[in-house]
Order: structure tokens, then C-alpha cells, then sequence
């Protein structure tokens, strides 16, 4: 999730510290930020409590940005979940994204809230504290009071639309569910509804979405590589191929391949905030053709796996459980990567390579948080915790699920091709749509001249626009 989504290049996703290379890639975070923004936004603190159940006596300040730009006295709140990362990361959907659409719109106060545990809250809590606690958003929601507005804007008075992409798009979903009364409105978008131990549909996702010759270029050499490997004379010899001599887990040398194959979630349908990995890592595997090379190492391999070969020799590394434990602020990646480990899974798996499966997968885990003296992470995520809200069939009246067609992260959403409510019905009151061509969480972002957006991104755009103010007219209508 770290992953600098605008890489040109894919040396520094294989070269980034190792939770973020495990972990980065397939992290549902795509996150770009927009150059574009050219209007500086107030930053403001709401205190709340450390733990919401119990009196610790503590108290911290949870950062959110305002725009009040469109606001007219009887609009709604708009409020972004500012999800897995510092939340000024989201500055661009408050200035030309998904907030100040729909604030324009309605009238409404924008407004983008930081997750706790994240941003501000790591740098003073230092990896100490992580509390899944819904309340903090609640809270906020029915105690805030906004500077310079006059108004009493809390709920349930005032009408809040909830919105959140990727895994706080889930979180938004659940924000519905669980407060119906306070969250009037929810819009999850690519929202990781279902948690599950293998995400094996990622990049099988990701293959079928590709170039047709880009994939088959990656297959031929994946499968190449397992084959290899299997033979012991070959063994050692295609990981000195690849650069890494010393490898002893086969593993280590197949989960690099994710790098090249993962760039796909960071396309973007703004030029200015696509990556062009995944085109770049195309183009380097060349075209399938039945050229052979014989290696140094004395065997031969067909060019596409020549071609993969020289991506990942310019990087290589030997895993080991110190590079894990390191805990200085830099090292963000623990974030996500806890939360992870305690209930979301989503580990990586492949059908090729046969040897990154769950075990390989999941084994960060006990790498990275070994146990404390307060806690100790599950041998495997609780994700129950997470599905008991509904999963893939997640569903309330204004609760409106968004989805990336080829979107990798699809398969752990209500539109995943193994969701039991793939075809739901879509209404106004329970809006379910799919974006064509889009990859993760296309709606979250715009573009300042929103008629310069492709015509499926200005489409979407403008049914959120065209619900959200049909369920206020209800809102208004009750009140
Ligand atoms: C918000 O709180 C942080 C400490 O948590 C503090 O450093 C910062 O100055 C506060 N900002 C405002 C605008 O009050
Ligand atoms: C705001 O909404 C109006 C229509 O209500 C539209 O004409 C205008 O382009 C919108 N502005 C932005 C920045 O979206
Ligand atoms: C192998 O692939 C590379 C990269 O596309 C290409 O430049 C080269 O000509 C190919 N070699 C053969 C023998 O096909
Ligand atoms: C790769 O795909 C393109 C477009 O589908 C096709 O025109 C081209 O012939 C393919 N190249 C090879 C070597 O198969
Ligand atoms: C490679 O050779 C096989 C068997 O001769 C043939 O069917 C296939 O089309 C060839 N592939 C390419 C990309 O030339
Ligand atoms: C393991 O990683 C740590 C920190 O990155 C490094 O200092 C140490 O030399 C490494 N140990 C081995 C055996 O490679």
C-alpha cells in the first residue's frame, strides 16, 4: 500500500523494503496524488476517545479536512473514510474528486476523515494501538461541530452520506449496516466486503483482463519457472538465473513475479495518475514466439522467461525475520499488513506459481508480530469478524455498491464471479453497478472539467449524483 502507484518503472516495486513488496502490490490502496489540486483545504482535530467501551482516561485527536465550498444551510455532510493511509492522501477527492462532486451537487459540506491508527494517530501511538472500533466514526458523525458553520450539522438532524473506496469501502458499507439510523447514506465503492484466507481470484482477474499476448507471455514463463524448480538438478540453478543464489524457500523467488503482475491495480483512467507498469512490464516480456535461449547455467528457457528473468535480476534479496521487525515510523507497511494478519486475509496465492499458496503467503504474519506481551495475531485471520456483516451479500436501502469491471480486488467484492448476489437487481434505493473497463475504486477520483473524464466516469459520476439526491428528497420528506 506504500507503493508509489506513479512508478514508471518496475524496479522499485521489487525493490521496495519487503512488507511493502508483499504487501504493496496487492494492498487494495490506489491512492494517487493529484497535482491538480491547487485549493488548500482547513484541517481540523475532533477529539475522541481511546477506547470507546472503556474509560482509559486517554483521549486523542482524529484529523479531517473540510470543504465547504458548495455548503447552503439544509445540505447534507458528505464524508470520505479516509481508509488505510494518512488521510491527506485523499485531498484530491475533496477538491475535483467523488466529495466535492456530490457536495456540489447537494449543497452539501464536504468532508474527509482520517482512519484511526493511521496519519496522525500512528506517529503518536508508534504501532502500539490497533482497534477495529466503528464508534470512532459514529462519534464523529453525531458530535462534530464544524468551525465557521452555524449550523448543528450532527445526525440524525442532518442527513450523511458515508463514502469509501477499497477496504473503507467496505468499511462504508459497514458503517451502514451497523449504524442505519446515523449513516443515511452509503456509497462502497470496490468495497473488500468479503474477507477471505486466499484471494486466489486476483490475479487470475488480472490474466483475464490483460493483453491476451502479455498473459500468455507470463504464463509461458511462471510455468517455465515451476518446472525448474521441481527438478532438482535445476533447482538451484534457475534461482542463480534469477539472480538470487542464496534463496532457499522457491517461494521467495516465484512471489516476485506478483511485482510485475500486480502493477495492473495501479491504472487509472486520469493519465495523471496512471501507472504505466503494467504497459512498461508488457512490453519487456516481449511476444510469444518459440525462441530459445540457453542460460549460463546450462539449461535452456524460452524467451519470455528470459525476459522475466532480466526484470527481477535487477533486484533480488534473501528474506529474513529481521527485516520484519524493524519499527520505525518509516515502516507504514505493518499498518495494513496487521489488520491483514488479524482479520482480512486476502493473502496471495497463484495457480502458477504452485508454490506461493497460503502458508507462504501468511507466514509475514508471525514474521512481522510475533507475540507481545498484550496481544497475539491468530494463526490465521478472524475473518468472520468481518464477514458476519454480510460479505459479498451485504445489502441495505441506501447502500449503494460500486464496482471496477477488471478490477483485481472485484473478486472480494459483491460482484465477484463466486459472489451468490453477482446479479443483483440494481434500483435507486439499492444502487449496484459496475464500472466497464474500470480498475479499482474509477468513481473516487475527477477531474477539475469534469466533461474531460471518459464517458463511463462522467456516467457514473452522475447516477451517484442522481441517487444520492433522490435519497435526500426522501430525507427531507421524513423531517
Ligand atoms: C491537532 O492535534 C495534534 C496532536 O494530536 C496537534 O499536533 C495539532 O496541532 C492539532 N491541530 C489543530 C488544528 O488543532
Ligand atoms: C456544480 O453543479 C452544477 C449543476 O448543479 C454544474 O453546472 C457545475 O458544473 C458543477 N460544478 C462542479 C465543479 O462540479
Ligand atoms: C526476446 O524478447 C525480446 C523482448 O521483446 C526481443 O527483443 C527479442 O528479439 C526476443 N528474442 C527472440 C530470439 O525472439
Ligand atoms: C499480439 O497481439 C496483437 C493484438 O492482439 C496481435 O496483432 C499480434 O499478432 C500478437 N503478437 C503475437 C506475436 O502473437
Ligand atoms: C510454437 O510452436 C508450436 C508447435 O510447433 C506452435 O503450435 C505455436 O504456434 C508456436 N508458437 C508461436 C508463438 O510461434
Ligand atoms: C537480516 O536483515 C537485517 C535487517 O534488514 C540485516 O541487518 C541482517 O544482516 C540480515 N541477516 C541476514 C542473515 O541476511
Amino acid at each position: 500500500m506504500n507503493l508509489k502507484l506513479n512508478l514508471v518503472s518496475l524496479v522499485p516495486i521489487l525493490c521496495a523494503s519487503r512488507l511493502d513488496r508483499l504487501n504493496g502490490v496487492s494492498s487494495p490502496t490506489a491512492t494517487p496524488v493529484s497535482k491538480r489540486q491547487t485549493t488548500s483545504f482547513p484541517v481540523f482535530n475532533f477529539t475522541q476517545p481511546l477506547d470507546h467501551f472503556t474509560d482509559t482516561g486517554f483521549t486523542w485527536n482524529q484529523r479531517y479536512f473540510v470543504n465547504s465550498r458548495h455548503y447552503k444551510p439544509g445540505g447534507p455532510v458528505i464524508v470520505l473514510d479516509g481508509g488505510e493511509t494518512s488521510v491527506t492522501d485523499r485531498l484530491p477527492y475533496l477538491d475535483t474528486g467523488i466529495v466535492d462532486i456530490l457536495a456540489n451537487a447537494t449543497n452539501g459540506l464536504g468532508v474527509i476523515l482520517e482512519h484511526r491508527y493511521y496519519g496522525a494517530f500512528f506517529v503518536t501511538s508508534q504501532y502500539r494501538i490497533y482497534s477495529k472500533q466503528p464508534p470512532t466514526p459514529a462519534n464523529f458523525i453525531t458530535n462534530v461541530k464544524f468551525a465557521e458553520i452555524p449550523e448543528d450539522l450532527t445526525a440524525p438532524h442532518t442527513p450523511w452520506i458515508y463514502y469509501g473506496g477499497s477496504y473503507a469501502g467496505a468499511r462504508s458499507a459497514h458503517m451502514k449496516v451497523l449504524y442505519p439510523d446515523i449513516v443515511f447514506g452509503s456509497i462502497a465503492s470496490s468495497g473488500v466486503t468479503e474477507a477471505a484466507i486466499s484471494n486466489w481470484g486476483y490475479y487470475d482477474i488480472i490474466r483475464r483482463a490483460a493483453p491476451a499476448n502479455c498473459s500468455a507471455q507470463f504464463i509461458t514463463a511462471v510455468k517455465e519457472v515451476d518446472n525448474l524448480l521441481s527438478n532438482p538438478e535445476t533447482n538451484s540453478k534457475v534461482k542463480s538465473f534469477f539472480g538470487m543464489p542464496g534463496l532457499t524457500l522457491d517461494a521467495d523467488l516465484t512471489s516476485f513475479f506478483a511485482g510485475p503482475l500486480g502493477a495492473w491495480q495501479s491504472k487509472n483512467w486520469d493519465p495523471a495518475v496512471n501507472s504505466n507498469s503494467f504497459s512498461n512490464n508488457c512490453a519487456a516480456m516481449g511476444n510469444p514466439s518459440n525462441a530459445t535461449i540457453a542460460t549460463f547455467q546450462g539449461f535452456i528457457v524460452n524467451n519470455a522467461t528470459w525476459n522475466l528473468a532480466t526484470i527481477v535480476n535487477k533486484c533480488f534479496g534473501t528474506l529474513n525475520d529481521t527485516d520484519f521487525q524493524q519499527t520505525d515510523l518509516s515502516q507504514t507497511g505493518r499498518l495494513w499488513q496487521f489488520q491483514v494478519c488479524t482479520q482480512w486475509g486476502f493473502f496471495d496465492v497463484t495457480c502458477y506459481p504452485k508454490f506461493v499458496d497460503v502458508e507462504y503467503s501468511s507466514k509475514i504474519c508471525k514474521q512481522a508480530y510475533p507475540p507481545g506481551e498484550f496481544f497475539q495475531v491468530p494463526a490465521l485471520p478472524n475473518i468472520e469478524d468481518v464477514n458476519k456483516l454480510g460479505g459479498f451479500n451485504i445489502a441495505h436501502d441506501r447502500l449503494a455498491i460500486i464496482d471496477g469491471e477488471v478490477d483485481p480486488w472485484r473478486f472480494d467484492c459483491p460482484h465477484s464471479f463466486i459472489s451468490p448476489t453477482e446479479f443483483r437487481e440494481d434500483t435507486p434505493l439499492r444502487p449496484f453497478k459496475l464500472i466497464p473497463n474500470a480498475v479499482h475504486h474509477y468513481d473516487e477520483n475527477g477531474l477539475a472539467d469534469h466533461t474531460q473524464e471518459p464517458p463511463e466516469i462522467q456516467a457514473i459520476h452522475q447516477q451517484e449524483v442522481n441517487f444520492v439526491k433522490g435519497w435526500l428528497a426522501d430525507f427531507k420528506q421524513r423531517h
